[in-house]
């Protein structure tokens, strides 16, 4: 059995440290890129662009250092490591989990076969197209939260944000190595466009709708973490089954920074549900805003609109795209190697939704052309269990009220249930139903305005916004107040 080679020739010692970054190069890496000076060469060039890009459209708010993990090395135990680092002297690198010995392809018509080190011919097309889709959606995300540095609800907040900020630029950085070192002159040329196109830019805006949209304020900046980078996640967790070795390298590391995001996500929409409750229950009646805390109902309807533009980032239910990937090897189900079938899928169906004549009825698909869905629902559960812990500080302060995910065909762009209403009930209601009562449903112009009043920054070490309660710990067993952030 031997470990399988990256493309530069430098085969991991199995017997040796865990991967450890080399932090002495330019770019620090645990892909031996010292071994390929042409390769080395050409991120070296596209260095100085990233960075250019990170000072022009990363956060906005001038800081001295940031209290930041770094990664120091790939394998289970010790892959951070903290300090309090300049934001633009953060070590954007390339790291790839540890290699495993002699992967096998899990699904698909290649399933049995050695996974590959290099890219197939025949799929070359297609894994540019996935790479360059994946790699679209991370830098979109910082230049979507630029400014929320300037309103930080505490330093503990700002730092989550700078950290997520900084590990969705390592993304970029992943997925940009992949394109140079694997796809040539094209990749070269896509890497520069990754840096071209632009959240929200009328003449060039990222690829996927969700990553044009603003993230004014930070009960939109949790939804986005909590809701918008889990389809990520799950992305991610597709392509880390790829039959293309370095591809699935790369996202099963990224996916361990990604783990934080959905902790941003979960923690921040939890002590914002936290302090709405305690205000209900110890001033029934009261009008919340008066408080400094956001109403229930407002929190819902931004819920609402994160969920469904982040469920049509899984593209339509039924997709020739998606069962194509799967039987070529080149895209996997969640959790692949645990699922208890043939992982060929021929023959198998499932049910899926349609609307028909105005009411959701169920009709029976081949499973393999909806995978979309498959990957969907996996999402959707997982998003339930947020749900439920935010509900639970709602019944630990005695109230009734709970808050929920919206039936899946609402305000949906992309799928079976676009070009219908349908409420978050579940509901198909007509145009004029719908229009007379969306504003029960999404954010208000007005709703935007008073969660933007209750923005106000709160930069002072220990101190915290009036619409979120403090966290129970700090990070890497740092206090609350320490001063995460420093001017
Ligand atoms: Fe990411
Ligand atoms: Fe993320």
């Amino acid at each position: 059995m031997t470990a399988p080679t990256t493309h530069t020739g430098s085969a991991p010692d199995p017997d040796g440290p865990l991967n450890p970054v080399d932090y002495s190069q330019r770019i620090p890496n645990n892909v031996g890129l010292n071994t390929d000076r042409r390769l080395q060469r050409a991120l070296e060039g596209w260095q100085p662009k990233f960075m250019d890009w990170w000072k022009e459209l990363g956060p906005a708010i001038p800081t001295q250092d940031v209290y930041l993990r770094t990664a120091t090395a790939v394998g289970r135990d010790g892959w951070a490591h903290f300090d309090r680092v300049p934001m633009e002297e953060y070590r954007w690198g390339i790291f790839l989990a540890e290699p495993e010995p002699d992967r096998r392809i899990a699904f698909g018509q290649h399933a049995g076969e050695s996974a590959w080190q290099t890219v197939p011919g025949e799929y070359r097309a297609e894994l540019l197209r996935l790479i360059v889709v994946q790699g679209d959606t991370e830098p979109a995300s910082v230049e979507q939260q630029r400014h929320l540095g300037s309103t930080a609800p505490s330093l503990y907040d700002m730092r989550n944000l700078f950290q997520v900020n900084v590990e969705e630029g390592r993304h970029l950085w992943a997925m940009v190595y992949l394109l140079h070192a694997y796809f040539g002159r094209e990749g070269r040329e896509e890497a520069e466009q990754l840096l071209k196109r632009h959240s929200g830019d009328p003449d060039s805006p990222r690829i996927l709708g969700a990553f044009n949209e603003d993230t004014p304020d930070w009960l939109t900046f949790f939804m986005f973490t909590y809701f918008t980078d889990r389809d990520g996640k799950y992305q991610l967790g597709t392509l880390k089954e790829s039959g293309f070795d370095p591809l699935a390298r790369t996202c099963e590391f990224m996916l361990k920074e990604e783990a934080h995001h959905m902790f941003v996500g979960t923690t921040g929409v939890q002590r914002i549900v936290e302090r709405t409750a305690q205000i209900m229950r110890d001033h029934p009646g009261d009008d919340l805003w008066d408080h400094g805390a956001i109403p229930l109902a407002v929190i819902q309807k931004y819920l609402n609109f994160q969920f469904a533009v982040s469920m049509d980032l899984f593209g339509s239910e039924q997709s020739t795209n998606a069962g194509n990937y799967f039987t070529s090897g080149l895209k996997g189900r969640w959790g692949e190697t645990r699922r208890k079938d043939d992982h060929v899928l021929l023959d198998q169906t499932r049910e899926m939704n349609v609307v028909e004549d105005g009411r959701i009825v169920q009709k029976t698909v081949p499973l393999l052309g909806a995978l979309n869905l498959d990957l969907r629902d996996e999402y959707v559960a997982d998003c339930e269990n947020g749900v439920r812990r935010w509900n639970q500080a709602l019944e630990e302060a005695g109230l009734d009220e709970r808050l929920a995910l919206p039936h899946e065909g609402f305000y949906r762009q992309v799928g079976a249930y676009a070009g219908h209403h349908v409420t978050p009930a579940g509901e198909v209601v007509d145009e004029a139903a719908w229009q007379a009562r969306t504003d029960e449903w999404l954010p208000t112009p007005d709703d935007r305005s008073r969660v933007g009043a209750l923005m106000v920054p709160h930069h002072e070490p220990g101190s915290f916004a009036s619409w979120l309660t403090p966290p129970p710990q700090g990070i890497n067993e740092m206090s609350v107040e320490f001063d995460y952030v420093r001017f």
